[in-house]
């Protein structure tokens, strides 16, 4: 190139090719420009395997099927007070009402019916509550209305005073969640 500017010696060097008698200068890239590109490097493996190897998060499925339990729950909680067997074995077939009642479970019944909920059959006092003969009826509300109620004269408490209708239809669910549902 005859009329190409002389470069000053502050300039870059001008590199070789020409194209269509443009030439460039052979610039490097600005520091910020290389931070970033480097560091959307080191991000990517970090998050790489953060997300798709390490198994560190819950799975889609297992995130998908926790939401719907939670929304499950709210909308049993909600129609608390008019439940009935059907609602009383969804209960009992999801996480948050089982987990919970369980807790109750343990604090307030397992003295009399024991921890493994046997009862009398393992050395307890109250009746085993995983075979299948029930004194007072088979049903979920049949069982509500023992554990609300009680059976004074048996040594079976009156439960509903004491933990109240959510924690009753709770740990309904809990002793239900040991059975299977009649067809
Ligand atoms: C002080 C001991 C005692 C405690 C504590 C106790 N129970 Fe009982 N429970 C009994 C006895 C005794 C019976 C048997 C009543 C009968 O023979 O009619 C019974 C009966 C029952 C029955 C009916 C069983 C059937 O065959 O029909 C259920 C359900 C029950 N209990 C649930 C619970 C739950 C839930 C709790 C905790 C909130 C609890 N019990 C706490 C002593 C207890």
């Amino acid at each position: 190139m005859t009329n190409a500017p002389k470069p000053s010696p502050n300039d870059d060097a001008i590199r070789e090719h020409v194209f269509d008698g443009i030439q460039e200068y052979d610039k490097r890239m600005p520091n910020w420009w290389l931070l970033t590109f480097y560091g959307a490097i080191v991000f990517w493996i970090g998050y790489w395997f953060y997300v798709e190897q390490s198994n560190l998060l819950p799975s889609d499925g297992a995130r998908l099927e926790q939401e719907m339990e939670r929304i499950e729950a709210a909308r049993l909680a909600s129609s608390a007070g008019n439940l009935d067997d059907a609602a009383l074995w969804q209960m009992s077939r999801n996480a948050v009402f089982v987990d919970a009642g369980r807790d109750t479970y343990n604090t307030t019944c397992a003295s009399c019916h024991l921890a493994d909920l046997r009862g009398t059959d393992a050395g307890g006092i109250g009746p085993n509550l995983l075979d299948q003969t029930w004194i007072h009826g088979a049903k979920p509300t049949d069982l509500l209305h023992v554990v609300d109620k009680g059976v004074l004269e048996k040594g079976m408490p009156a439960w509903g005073p004491v933990i109240g209708a959510k924690k009753n239809s709770e740990v309904v669910a809990y002793i239900l969640s040991h059975h299977a549902e009649p067809k």
